[in-house]
């Protein structure tokens, strides 16, 4: 049986993982996979999170199964962070998913389980595990363009046009926000506009929130989201608290249903738990129950929200100091886009030849076309970067 197995191609952000790793040149730069760094290059488990970790150490009296959709105080509590107040809560049927891919991956085979024909469109460019997990479920997909290189904006005309070919029943996969790769992000205006359309056509959003509170803060972040979860009848939604909790490798994540009614959420919610259980049966509980702790307590809120946005800020400095340093390094204004992009992330825009030229010659790490990991930017060596990024012509 398995001669018939071939080499899967290589995930282009994991496989960097294992290049950087193998590099022994010091002072090498690993602008790669999308974690926070702090200033000495560690990702810090979060003080909230290690509060609650504490307390449920002690406090955990049983590790016996919780049901198919995992722990309910934390599905709720993601679902008023995500959604607030503006969508009613009966119309919010909610799975914990084994983090944010866990969630992009269920709910695809939810629209599989639904509507076998509809067509997912995605972003050209966007995270590569999206087109590989469409395919994988066997779901037809097709991308629409949405970044402008050249100014380094979203191309909102282009967006538009290429999704006049979604007919009623198709999924548009949206970022919420702090697009990756590219950290162009819809503003209200396109969500508000993007809204009337797929309201008129009967087209159903997928969107993938990894990033809130790393954008513009947690609520800013969500803005559009809930502009459109407001207003649309359907809605589907992957969370992630990878990024925002710093739980990567706990694997903690959410998918959620927005239904036309409370009935048509609870089956939808109830087929997310039949999916679970299919998979996996229980999604991890760990670091689930950490945010629900965090979120049903308010000093451990407080204090998550308090070093959230002291990371957000921290990548906010770091992303200007890189479009200063490009700017004195380049003598012109080409790079200034990065300041305006928000999130982990901002495309650099040079060719596959260009990036490897970085890497070979330099020991710095991008991923595909030059995406960079904003967090990873070396606080005291970003003339140099500037220097290395010009030199190779990007
Ligand atoms: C990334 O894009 O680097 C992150 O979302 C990590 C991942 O799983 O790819």
């Amino acid at each position: 049986m398995l001669e018939t197995l071939t080499a899967p191609a290589p995930d282009k952000i994991i496989a960097l993982i294992g290049l950087f790793a193998a590099d022994p040149r010091a002072g090498k730069v690993d602008l790669g996979i999308g974690v926070y760094k702090d200033a000495e290059g560690r990702t810090p488990i979060m003080r909230a999170v290690k509060a609650a970790e504490r307390q449920l150490v002690e406090e955990q009296q049983t590790k016996t199964y919780l049901g198919v959709t995992g722990d309910r105080t934390f599905v709720a509590g993601m679902r008023d962070l995500i959604f607030g107040e503006g969508v009613e809560a009966a119309r919010i049927g909610g799975a914990q998913t084994p983090g944010g891919t866990g969630a992009v991956h269920q709910l695809g085979e939810l629209i599989r389980r639904a509507r076998p024909e509809a067509r997912v469109f995605y972003s050209d460019p966007t995270w590569p595990n999206h087109p590989a997990i469409l395919d994988h479920l066997g779901l037809a997909s097709s991308a629409y363009r949405y970044y402008d290189a050249a100014s380094g904006a979203v191309d909102f005309e282009a967006m538009q046009a290429d999704l006049a070919a979604a007919r009623a029943g198709d999924v548009v996969i949206l970022h919420g926000c702090c697009h990756n790769p590219t950290g162009a992000n819809l503003d209200l205006e396109h969500w508000q506009a993007l809204t009337q359309d797929f309201a008129a056509r009967g087209i159903v959003p997928m969107i993938d929130l990894a990033y809130q509170g790393f954008g513009d803060g947690l609520e800013p972040d969500v803005a559009g989201v809930r502009h459109m979860a407001a207003a649309l009848p359907e809605t589907l939604l992957a969370a992630s608290c990878s990024k925002n909790f710093g739980l990567y490798r706990d694997r903690v994540g959410a998918a959620f249903v927005v239904g036309e009614t409370a009935e048509r959420a609870e089956v939808a919610e109830g087929n997310l738990g039949a999916l679970n259980r299919l998979n996996f049966s229980f999604p991890p509980d760990h670091g689930a129950k950490v945010v629900a702790m965090i979120l049903s307590d308010a000093a451990l809120t407080a204090d998550w929200k308090a070093e959230l946005e002291s990371m957000r800020q921290n990548m906010l400095t770091l992303r200007q100091a890189l479009a200063d340093a490009l700017r004195r390094e380049t003598n012109s204004d080409r790079f200034d886009y990065i300041g305006a992009h928000r999130g982990m992330f901002t495309q650099l825009g040079g060719t596959l030849e260009k990036v490897k030229a970085l890497r070979d010659e330099h020991a710095i790490y991008m991923v595909g076309t030059g995406r960079i990991n904003i967090a990873g930017l070396p606080r005291d060596g970003m003339d140099a970067l500037a220097q290395a990024i010009a030199a190779v012509g990007i």
